[in-house]
């Protein structure tokens, strides 16, 4: 499967039929990357995206489906095999693994959600430490790509944490690669940059196990806003998600992307906050982790809507050296 994907990307866009360098760069602005992004569009969408006809769009798309390997089965017994090599980097609580069901998991994406200040950056940087570590340690031995949409990404923090451990913090910063994504179809690109670098990585023997969106939304909150531009905004957040949770797959990798909360005036009981993003962001992402505060360096988390784990609650703290046990 892995080798299928690497042939993928080495085919361009402008080895498809009637797209030449013009059409190719219409469709990469509109966040139509990859063959597969184009496999999976409709025709409509494409016509849109690259000011061609409907009937050249499904030509195109067609071609695309003939080259990409989208759509094809799998059996039961690879699934369950692929579900073997899941593997689990540990928070730093072990209350929060718990709730977990024992760290954050490769091949899901796992979706941190919460008010400002509530630990999702930081939980975030731990895991970029942790996941470093070998498996007795908690970690995958793997390496790191950061998608940082609000230039919130702090090496100091990764140096604090490191120490706290005792590990070299040079060493733990080299392996975690950060890029600004500038607006959503910048974010959508640096997945396929991300693949690029991981295929890069893994033939030097470094695997990255680990890929951090923070945040998720931010970008594709403040470009669509209205209700008109909504039905774009979830076409291509769906294909961003699906892209993120292919990475994941594809190099047996944690996803792990966070999301703010807005205010939900309508609730009077509960919590009168959700995450956004709408129903897309909820039924991709495998685990819903919702984060608040509590008193001082205290944070409570809960897991919600999990298919195959008790909704509960965990409370860590947040402190200097990083993510611990209350
Ligand atoms: N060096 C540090 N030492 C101790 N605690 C820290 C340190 N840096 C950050 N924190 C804690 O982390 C909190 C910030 O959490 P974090 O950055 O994860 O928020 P967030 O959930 O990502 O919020 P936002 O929605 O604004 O991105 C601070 O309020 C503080 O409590
Ligand atoms: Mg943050």
């Amino acid at each position: 499967m892995e080798e299928d994907s690497n042939k993928i990307n080495e085919i361009e866009l402008e080895d498809l039929p009637s797209v030449g360098p013009a059409i190719a760069e219409k469709l990469r602005d509109a966040g139509f990357a990859t063959i597969e992004a184009v496999a999976v569009a409709s025709p409509s969408e494409l016509s849109t995206a690259a000011e061609i006809g409907e009937s050249t769009a499904s030509k195109i798309i067609s071609a695309a489906r003939n080259m990409a390997n989208v759509g094809s089965f799998e059996s039961g017994e690879a699934i369950l095999e692929r579900r073997r090599k899941v593997g689990k980097i540990k928070t730093g609580s072990e209350d929060l693994d718990r709730l977990l069901g024992g760290g954050v998991e490769t091949q899901s994406i796992t979706e941190l959600y919460g008010e400002f200040g509530s630990g999702k950056t930081q939980i975030c940087h731990q895991l970029s430490v942790n996941v470093q570590q070998p498996v007795e340690m908690g970690g995958l031995n793997g390496a790191v790509v950061v998608i940082d949409t609000e230039n919130t990404f702090r090496p100091e923090r990764i140096i604090q944490m490191a120490e706290a451990r005792g590990l070299d913090s040079n060493e733990i910063l080299k392996n975690i690669y950060v890029a600004q994504a500038y607006n959503s179809n910048h974010q959508m690109l640096l997945v396929d940059n991300a693949k690029e670098l991981a295929n890069k990585l893994k033939k030097d023997g470094r695997e990255v196990k680990l890929m951090v969106v923070d945040s998720l939304m931010a970008h594709f909150r403040s470009e669509y806003v209205g209700r008109g531009t909504l039905a774009d905004r979830q076409q291509k957040l769906n294909r961003h998600l699906h892209d993120l949770m292919r990475f994941g797959d594809l190099f047996n990798a944690a996803i792990v992307v966070t999301n703010q909360v807005q205010a939900k005036p309508d609730t009077f009981f509960g919590d009168p906050t959700r995450p956004v993003g709408g129903h897309i962001v909820a039924h991709t992402a495998t685990f819903r982790i919702y984060l608040r505060k509590s008193k001082g360096e205290l944070r409570v988390a809960r897991l919600i809507d999990s298919p195959h784990l008790p909704e509960s609650e965990a409370v860590f703290k947040v402190t200097e050296g990083g993510i611990v046990d209350k």
